[in-house]
């Protein structure tokens, strides 16, 4: 039985990679972007997630951004992003997640990679410094106080390169496991899509946990279509 066989391959693993998307947050009531109702559903990518956006409208963006942060200030870690800190306990593990919400490290989770950036850092757009201490709602526009430049979200927007760290990171995690497991995403951005087929090309199995299939899905070892929340629990415990 599949359940049987993912708590083996995770019982019995010594480094485990975990790629996560947004659908591991969908529990803890944060939208995805491709699902219907999702982020890009309603707002136009181009409009609110690319350098040219945040030149032309910094205002718009950053009420994009603020009222995600405030809809991920008010969730809670989920039981996925808990199953997850409680396997990390007990081993070798790292979590390249693509989320920006911070609930991986909410839930207890230590060695997580954030590789699209995360919500709660701002960045200089003059000297590159980072921010961390500003309200959940950001004043429009914000400053930086050294170079008094506009700040912008740390946040990987679309025609721009992962940071050169998380990358290194994220290709020796996936290079270096003996066990792969992806959850919550719909696998359609790059490079992170890719990441996967690092162990599956090595023989290292992959476990996908996703509410449809993905192009992911023909390459794993084990798939379930199915809820994070409920799904990933129930592969902890006996
Ligand atoms: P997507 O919205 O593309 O995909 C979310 C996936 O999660 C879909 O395949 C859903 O079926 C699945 N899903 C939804 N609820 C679930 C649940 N409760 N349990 C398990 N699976 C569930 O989100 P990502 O793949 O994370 O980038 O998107 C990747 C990147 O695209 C994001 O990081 C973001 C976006 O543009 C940037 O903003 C740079």
């Amino acid at each position: 039985m599949d359940i049987e066989k993912a708590r083996k391959l995770i019982r019995e693993s010594a480094n485990l990679c975990v790629l996560t998307g947004a659908g591991i947050s969908a529990e803890s009531g944060l939208s995805t972007f491709r699902d219907s109702g999702g982020l890009w559903n309603n707002y136009h990518v181009e409009q609110v997630a690319t350098p040219e956006a945040f030149r032309k409208d910094p205002r718009l963006v950053w009420r994009f951004y603020n009222e995600r942060r405030k809809n991920a200030s008010k969730a809670e870690p989920n039981p996925a992003h808990i199953a997850l800190a409680e396997i990390e306990a007990g081993k070798n593990m790292v979590i390249l997640t693509q989320n920006v919400d911070g609930l991986h490290q909410r839930a207890g989770s230590k060695n997580v990679v954030e590789l699209h950036g995360s919500l709660w850092k701002l960045r200089c757009t003059e000297c590159s410094g980072i921010c961390r201490d500003m309200p959940v709602e950001v004043p429009i526009l914000p400053y930086c106080v050294k170079c008094k430049e506009l700040l912008r979200p740390d946040i990987v927007w679309f025609g721009e390169p992962l940071q050169p760290d998380s990358i290194r990171k994220a290709e020796e995690a996936s290079g270096n496991c003996d066990l792969f497991m992806v959850i919550g995403t719909s696998a359609r951005v790059y490079p992170a899509a890719a990441l996967p087929l690092i162990p599956a090309r090595r023989g290292v199995p992959v476990i996908e946990i996703n509410k449809e299939p993905t192009q992911l899905s023909e390459i794993t070892a084990v798939s379930f279509i199915g809820k994070a929340g409920e799904i990933l629990p129930k592969l902890l415990r006996d």
